[in-house]
């Protein structure tokens, strides 16, 4: 592997602190490095593989589609794109659909909609949560309440702000009259595995709802079931204005999504947006099929069962740990806080060291987010490798 590591340290950006190991196939849980190792997977490619590696339905999926048609354009009608849309909208809050390629061109599409929902409200001000993220983008940036993504790339648009998580008095101090729309992350996943309540965010939707305000939900990691149901926002009794997705839509091919409901996705006319892969009938006909599946298989409540029994063997095998702050989550989005951040990368690289992939998240989480056809009997590996560590 020396040879390819030396390859892409002298011919890729240095944007990746890598971990030593390139993968050459992948199986299910399991992948399989180019030296022969096996490495049970809990982080999903963060979140996107959520069949595993080498799932038939996907692998059927590609070979069926690039056999007949790879890419045309939005210029043209595509069927396997309109018949994504339709699956989405009758699963979803939203009426409307629009295709992009990442998570950062679907945020920075809504944000997009809401400043053009706005414009003729004299509406353009963004608020978003300290701690969350949303995307590398400049505006994306903008919008991730984490100056650690910002330092050195400003300035940045006007009109965003943050607020406190979970704390419904500074979101109203931050709301005025140009306040157009707020996005929410319901599990902060790069902020470190926060979990929105229940009681705030149904405050915060009421308060948009009375006020002319978009409540905006950011999907993009907490959706296609990973929390134990389709999107996140099911567990709070909300109806999103506008949602985004990307990571697990296509289970490893690059898509980004944004859904709107009718009044708001019909700001948008011809010419507004566009994206020249977005939709394209290659990946639309392969995230249909995951979804397809996600939908019939009871893959949802099978993410949310082992996602409790994750979230609990956690909680157990650390209770006695005077290193561990605490372990929250919800579904297949697990974090272990710690009280010094210093443990965090030594654990995950034990944990790599043992053949176990998992993830850092914030500064003092390491993350689990495995596929979501994780088993019970993986998990009590897991469980184990971090009772024995802590
Ligand atoms: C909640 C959330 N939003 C947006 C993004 C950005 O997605 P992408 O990396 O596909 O641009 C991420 C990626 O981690 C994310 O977790």
């Amino acid at each position: 592997m020396d040879s390819i590591f030396k390859k892409s340290d002298t011919y890729t950006m240095n944007t990746y602190k890598r971990f030593k190991v390139a993968f050459e196939r992948g199986r299910g849980m399991y992948l399989y490095s180019y030296d022969g190792r096996k490495y049970l997977d809990f982080l999903a490619g963060i979140a996107v593989n959520i069949l595993g590696h080498s799932h038939d339905v996907v692998v059927s999926a590609i070979k069926e589609q690039s056999e007949k048609l790879l890419h045309v354009s939005n210029l043209y009608y595509i069927k396997e794109q309109a018949d994504l849309a339709e699956l989405l909208v009758k699963h979803s809050s939203c009426d409307r659909a629009f295709f992009c390629n990442s998570g950062a061109e679907a945020n920075e599409t809504a944000l997009k909609i809401a400043r053009k929902w706005g414009s003729d409200k004299g509406k353009y001000k963004i608020l978003s949560f300290k701690n969350s993220f949303h995307g590398r983008t400049i505006a994306t940036l903008a919008l991730t309440g984490q100056t650690k993504y910002q330092e050195g790339f400003g300035p940045f648009p006007e009109g965003f702000d943050y607020v406190e998580f979970n704390n419904f008095e500074d979101f109203t101090k931050k709301v005025d009259d140009k306040t157009v729309a707020i996005f929410v992350e319901f599990v902060q996943g790069e902020g470190g595995i926060n979990v929105a309540e229940k009681g705030f965010i149904e405050k915060v939707y009421e308060f948009c709802k009375a006020n002319d305000m978009l409540f905006v939900v950011d999907e993009i990691q907490s959706g296609m079931g990973r929390t134990g149901r389709l999107f996140a926002y099911e567990h709070y009794g909300v109806e999103p204005d506008i949602i985004t997705l990307a990571k697990g839509i296509a289970a490893g091919l690059p898509m980004g999504v944004v859904l709107a409901k009718e009044d708001v996705a019909g700001v948008m006319g011809f010419g507004s947006h566009g994206s020249t892969f977005g939709g394209n009938p290659f990946v639309s006909f392969v995230a249909y099929k995951v979804l397809n599946f996600v939908l019939n298989s009871g893959l949802i409540d099978h993410a949310r069962q082992v996602g409790d029994y994750l979230l609990n063997g956690l909680k157990d095998a650390t209770k006695d740990s005077d290193k561990v702050e605490n372990v929250e989550g919800l579904g297949l989005m697990v974090g272990i806080k710690f009280k010094d951040k210093q443990m965090v990368d030594e654990i995950v690289n034990r944990a790599f060291e043992n053949g176990i992939l998992v993830g850092k998240a914030g500064e003092r989480t390491v993350r689990l987010e495995p596929p979501l056809i994780v088993e019970k009997a993986h998990v009590d590996e897991v469980v184990d490798f971090f009772r024995r560590n802590l």
